[in-house]
This record gives structure tokens, C-alpha cells and sequence, in this order.
């Protein structure tokens, strides 16, 4: 008996070197186990005298019991400590200067392009948008250009292959506005275009607004105030030089050209015009009953104006020195 209730304290050392917790279930096996010693005690029991049994019984229960709550507490303090140095580890001054983020700034072609939205949608304009890869037939046929017409040449258009084009002009949307809305109308729609084209005025893709404007009445005049409005808004400037040339597009009629004055000469900033009467039959309107205009301006165009910027490359460069110039 003796013997086993130094147990205890055995069990408290070897306890107390073991710093692991996986080590600590190892020890217990030593004591606590099938092989252990209170498990040979227990099977002992049956060769002592019957009023012997439940005296050495219980004492080994009690030295069960203070060996397994000695393993708690072993276990509570590792537990304890693994946190303690966890915490220590992980610490996090919060004394220390932050890193810092830099902050991105919105694309001066979105900045030009939701300056121009709000203006067209203060009067009466609302937005609307349709696909870049276009069919064959809204990007050109729609518009009044059947295949093997001479003005197909004058967009120098991506093929993706025989019926699909990456759009050359937002004009595909007046279609596709038309075919889906009855008159009266009045949209605009921002997007890219893409074209085989590259100088300091031309990018391969671009981006356009084009407006429509449908209703009974409505005619070259109203054409010529919503644009020259238009400009002198958002150019902010009443006394803006625009000129109107007279031009032509398949799709309107008549058309003109819109140029303002750029270093010391004039920049296309967009082609506008009546809209063909072939056009809204062929999108379902009564052109008998209904007319109107639909213009597309270059949107990098009026940001060049806008900024003072010779050249429409830096926009799609991603130096971000010149695009951190542009904060709303
Ligand atoms: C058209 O694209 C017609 N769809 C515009 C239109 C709409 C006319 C509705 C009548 C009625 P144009 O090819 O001229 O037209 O292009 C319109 C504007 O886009 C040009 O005036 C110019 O400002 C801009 N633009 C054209 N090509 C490029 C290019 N490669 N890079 C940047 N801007 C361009």
C-alpha cells in the first residue's frame, strides 16, 4: 500500500519534466494504463481477504483519482503556457507606423465619360449600353451599309470571322434600342469601339458616346443645340469655337461632322446627323410619323480637349505617373 501511494508523487514529477502535451498521454499510459501499476493493483484485489477488498479498493480509486487530477493540471498548465508563448510570438505593436496604401484613382477615360453621362442624363437622356462583339448586322447592314458597300471601307473593322465583328462604332446600340423600345426615344450610350487604326489621335480601341433622339418633331436644330449645350457644359465655356462640316454617314442624312479648335487648327470630335429613314424602318419605327438625330462623339477625343493633351496614347500606357494626374 505503501508503494502505491508514492505513486502520487512519481506520477507529479514525471508530470511536471513532460513539456509537450503529446509526451504528457505517454506518461499517463506509465500510471494510468492497462499495464500500469494501479491496473495490477485492481487485479490484485481479488486474492486479498474479503473485509480487505473495499478499504484497498477505495484507496486506489483515491490514488486514481489524484494521479488523473494531477494530469489536468499538468495539462491546464502546458495549455496555458503554449498560449502565454503564442501570444508572445503573434504580438502586434500597435505603436508602429502603418504601411501605407496608396490609393487608386478612377481612369480619366471614366472620369470624361461619367462627366458626360450626367450632363446628357440632366437633360432627359438616360443610359444604355450593348455588346462589343457585334453581329455583322447591327455594326453594319442595320445601318444602312449592305455587305460590298464602298462605306464599309472606311471603317477598318476586326473580324472575329464571317457574321461576328469587334464593334467600330456604338452606332449598333440605336439599333438594338430601337428594335426593343417604340418611339419616342432618347439614349445615350458609352462604350468601346475597336478599329485597325493607331497614331497620336487614333488608338485600335476607343471609346464612344452615341446619342438618339426620337420623337414626332424633332430636327437638325435640336440636333445643333443638344450637342453645342452639350460642349459648352462640359467644356465649360460659352464662347467654345465648334464648327458643324458637312459630312456624310450611310446611317444619317443630312450628316455633318462636329470639329472644335485644337492647336491652332480643328479635331473631330464626332459625326452626327439625321437619323436615315432606311435606318428606323429597317429597326421597326414609322418613319412616316417619326424622325430624330443620333450623334457619336470620341470620347478620348474630348478628354485630350479637355486636359490638354496632344496625344490619346498615354491614356491606354498605364504610366501611372500620368494617371495619377487625374483626380475626381
Ligand atoms: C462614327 O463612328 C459614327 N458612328 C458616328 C455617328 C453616329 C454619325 C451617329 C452619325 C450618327 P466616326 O468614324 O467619324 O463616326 O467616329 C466618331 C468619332 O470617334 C470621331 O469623330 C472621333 O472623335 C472618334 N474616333 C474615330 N476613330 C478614332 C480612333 N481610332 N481613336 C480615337 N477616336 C476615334
Amino acid at each position: 500500500m505503501e508503494e502505491l501511494k508514492k505513486l502520487i508523487q512519481k506520477a507529479k514529477d514525471d508530470f511536471s519534466k513532460v513539456s509537450e502535451l503529446s509526451d504528457l498521454d505517454h506518461v499517463k499510459s506509465k500510471y494510468l494504463g492497462k499495464q500500469g501499476p494501479l491496473t495490477d493493483a485492481m487485479r490484485g484485489l481479488s486474492s486479498l481477504p474479503s473485509e480487505e477488498k473495499p478499504i484497498v479498493g477505495s484507496l486506489i480509486n483515491d490514488i486514481k483519482k489524484s494521479i488523473e487530477k494531477a494530469l489536468g493540471d499538468r495539462k491546464s498548465e502546458i495549455q496555458a503556457q503554449l498560449m502565454n508563448d503564442q501570444l508572445k510570438n503573434e504580438n502586434i505593436d500597435v505603436t508602429l507606423d502603418g504601411k501605407k496604401q496608396n490609393k487608386g484613382t478612377l481612369h480619366p477615360i471614366s472620369i470624361t465619360i461619367n462627366k458626360i453621362e450626367s450632363i446628357f442624363n440632366s437633360i432627359g437622356f438616360s443610359s444604355t449600353d450593348g455588346p462589343e462583339i457585334e453581329d455583322d448586322y447591327h455594326n453594319f447592314t442595320a445601318l444602312n451599309i449592305p455587305e460590298s458597300h464602298p462605306a464599309r471601307a472606311m471603317h477598318d473593322t476586326f473580324y472575329l470571322n464571317k457574321e461576328y465583328v469587334l464593334r467600330t462604332h456604338t452606332s449598333s446600340v440605336q439599333i438594338r434600342y430601337m428594335e426593343n423600345n417604340p418611339p419616342p426615344l432618347r439614349i445615350i450610350s458609352p462604350g468601346r469601339v475597336y478599329r485597325v487604326d493607331s497614331d497620336a489621335t487614333h488608338s485600335p480601341m476607343f471609346h464612344q458616346i452615341e446619342g438618339l433622339w426620337i420623337d414626332k418633331k424633332i430636327s437638325f436644330a435640336n440636333l445643333k443645340w443638344v450637342t453645342q449645350s452639350f460642349l459648352q457644359k462640359f467644356f465649360e465655356n460659352d464662347n467654345l469655337k465648334i464648327r458643324f462640316r458637312p459630312s456624310f454617314f450611310p446611317f444619317t442624312e443630312p450628316s455633318a461632322e462636329i470639329d472644335m479648335e485644337w492647336n491652332g487648327g480643328w479635331l473631330e470630335i464626332g459625326g452626327c446627323g439625321m437619323v436615315h429613314p432606311n435606318v428606323l424602318s429597317q429597326a421597326g419605327v414609322d418613319h412616316d410619323l417619326f424622325q430624330g438625330f443620333a450623334f457619336g462623339l470620341g470620347v478620348e477625343r474630348l478628354a485630350m480637349l479637355k486636359y490638354g493633351i496632344n496625344d490619346l496614347r498615354p491614356f491606354f500606357n498605364h504610366d501611372i505617373r500620368f494617371l495619377n494626374q487625374f483626380k475626381v
